[in-house]
């Protein structure tokens, strides 16, 4: 028996990364999985790649019309939307002297705005009981030069999610964060670089986090499992660090 059997959940950026070993394990646990992203190749593979129990929806969070279309499929399908997990989001170094308006625009639309209306539109398809889970990120707890509109937009996700739980409290629909540290993702690879330099930025990741190395997407995965099933069933309104300590110590 697992964990999800017979559930209906939504992952938003779900082709990659954290979002698509979330997908598979959510899969593997019985539900039914929607995943979004925005480069119809890349949802392709990974809807080939999961096989059964998964629906791939092209679309971007930041734009309204691709979500309605979005929850539109998911309600003629199945009716009904038991946990989302809004994950899709994307970082980008700028420091703060060459932030300029199409950085700020770029960060806050793909992770406030469309996590903020992903999960909004998402309510009238969930049924009482359900479980949201945001994806915020250690570096929205932390000062790391470069960083200050990507942790801007994962602290006003973190704030989200305090103030949905009060909102969403008559409907029993726990919202949760998981906050991940540096994962070795196509995400974090591309921020980085592949270069020689991008290497060494890795491996100076490794160096802050007290466990001493990079992160899985399995192990974010698993904490967004606990967090989306019933094993949490008296967690609200927390943020959960999956960060190997960076964040702790
Ligand atoms: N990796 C880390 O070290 C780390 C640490 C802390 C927090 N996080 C957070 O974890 C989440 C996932 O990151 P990841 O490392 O797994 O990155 P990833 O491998 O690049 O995956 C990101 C996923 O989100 C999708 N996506 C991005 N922007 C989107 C948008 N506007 N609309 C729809 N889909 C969108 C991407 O597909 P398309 O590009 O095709 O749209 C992809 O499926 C992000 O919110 C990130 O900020 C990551």
């Amino acid at each position: 028996m697992g964990k999800l059997d017979g559930k209906v959940a939504l992952v938003t950026g779900g082709t990659s990364g954290i979002g698509l070993a979330t997908a598979k394990l959510f899969v593997a646990e019985g539900a039914h999985v929607y995943v979004t992203g925005r480069r119809q190749e890349k949802l392709d593979a990974a809807v080939k790649e999961v096989g059964a129990g998964i629906t791939g929806v092209q679309g971007d969070v930041a734009s309204l019309a691709d979500l309605d279309r979005l929850f539109s499929q998911v309600k003629q399908e199945k009716g009904r939307l038991d946990i989302v997990f809004a994950n899709a989001g994307a970082a980008e170094f700028a420091p703060f002297g060459q932030v300029d308006e199409a950085h700020f625009d770029r960060m806050f639309d793909g992770n406030v705005k469309g996590l903020l209306f992903s999960v909004q539109k998402a309510l009238p398809l969930m049924p009482d009981g359900g479980a949201v889970v945001l994806t915020s990120s250690v570096v929205g707890s932390k000062g790391l030069s470069a960083n200050t509109v990507y942790a801007a937009t994962k602290a006003a996700i973190r704030s989200f999610a305090r103030t949905w739980t009060t909102d969403l409290k008559a409907r029993k629909i726990r919202v949760n964060v998981v906050s991940p540290g540096p994962v070795d993702t196509a995400g974090l690879r591309e921020l980085l670089g592949d270069s020689p330099e991008g290497q060494q930025r890795k491996q100076g990741f490794a160096q802050i986090v007290p466990i001493g190395r990079l992160g899985h997407a399995d192990e974010i995965a698993r904490a967004v499992l606990f967090l989306a099933s019933d094993d949490s069933s008296y967690v609200t309104g927390t943020e959960l660090f999956v960060d190997g300590g960076m964040g702790q110590v």
